[in-house]
């Protein structure tokens, strides 16, 4: 992957983005994760470097190459402790990670044998990233989210945006097969906390990046 510069409408501008799964294991052959490939998480980071930004990626275990200054974690814990460490030191945050909700209540120092032929797993809920960093948001702060729904998206989406005190959240439709998850392309709706909303058609991903971080910058303006 090339880095291209494009602008610097995002110059000085400390950007942190999240991106990927979380994973949470079980024992130590085994873990729980969310369906994300990474690569609207990367693409955003990367357009946010292109145009001029100060990027920090902080991204689950993807098998995507970035130029990108990028720190690696794997559970929501580390996810969390990441961003919270550097919230007061930025301008600008990008959610896009696919955060595990639930965790095992206890994890297995010893890898669990398969001898029952059930077996129950506790699961206790992780921290929300977003809503815990939003109690440390500044007005001059820009917070992103993106929300995946199966079904009521604009209502579900709008909701997240006011819980977790977001600027704008981008909707993914994850019912739709032709986009998202594994695809190259994707189509959202972006929700303004003013009211507006703003349909993105499909495109790559890439694409779609740029014209989040386009929409970013308008708003610090
Ligand atoms: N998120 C987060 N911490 C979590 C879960 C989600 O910061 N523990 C962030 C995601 O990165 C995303 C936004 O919150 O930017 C919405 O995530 P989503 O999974 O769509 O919504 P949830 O609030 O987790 O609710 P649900 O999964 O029940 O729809
Ligand atoms: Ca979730």
């Amino acid at each position: 992957k090339k880095f291209l510069k494009k602008s610097d409408i995002l110059k000085g501008k400390r950007v942190l983005v999240t991106a990927g799964p979380t994973i949470e294991y079980i024992d130590p052959v085994r873990f729980i994760s969310n369906r994300s490939s990474g690569k609207m998480g990367f693409a955003i980071a990367e357009s946010a470097f292109e145009n001029g930004a100060d990027v920090t990626l902080i991204s689950g275990p993807t098998l995507i190459k970035t130029f990108v200054d990028r720190k690696e974690v794997l559970s929501a814990d580390e996810m969390y402790s990441e961003v919270i460490n550097k919230i007061s030191e930025i301008d600008i945050l990008i959610m896009a990670a696919a955060v595990a909700d639930y965790k095992v209540e206890n994890y297995s120092e010893e890898k669990i044998k398969k001898n029952s032929e059930n077996l129950t797993l506790k699961l206790v809920k992780n921290k929300d990233i977003l809503k815990e960093a939003s109690k440390f948001k500044k007005d001059n702060q820009i917070f992103v989210g993106f929300a995946a729904e199966s079904h009521n998206v604009e209502e579900n989406a709008i909701n997240k945006m006011k819980e977790k005190k977001l600027d704008l959240i981008v909707a993914n439709d994850i019912s739709r097969k032709d986009i998202g998850f594994d695809s190259n392309d994707n189509e959202v709706t972006i929700y303004f906390s003013s009211g507006d909303k703003l349909k993105i058609d499909k495109m790559d991903k890439k694409k779609v990046a740029d014209k989040i971080i386009k929409i970013i910058s308008d708003l610090i303006k």
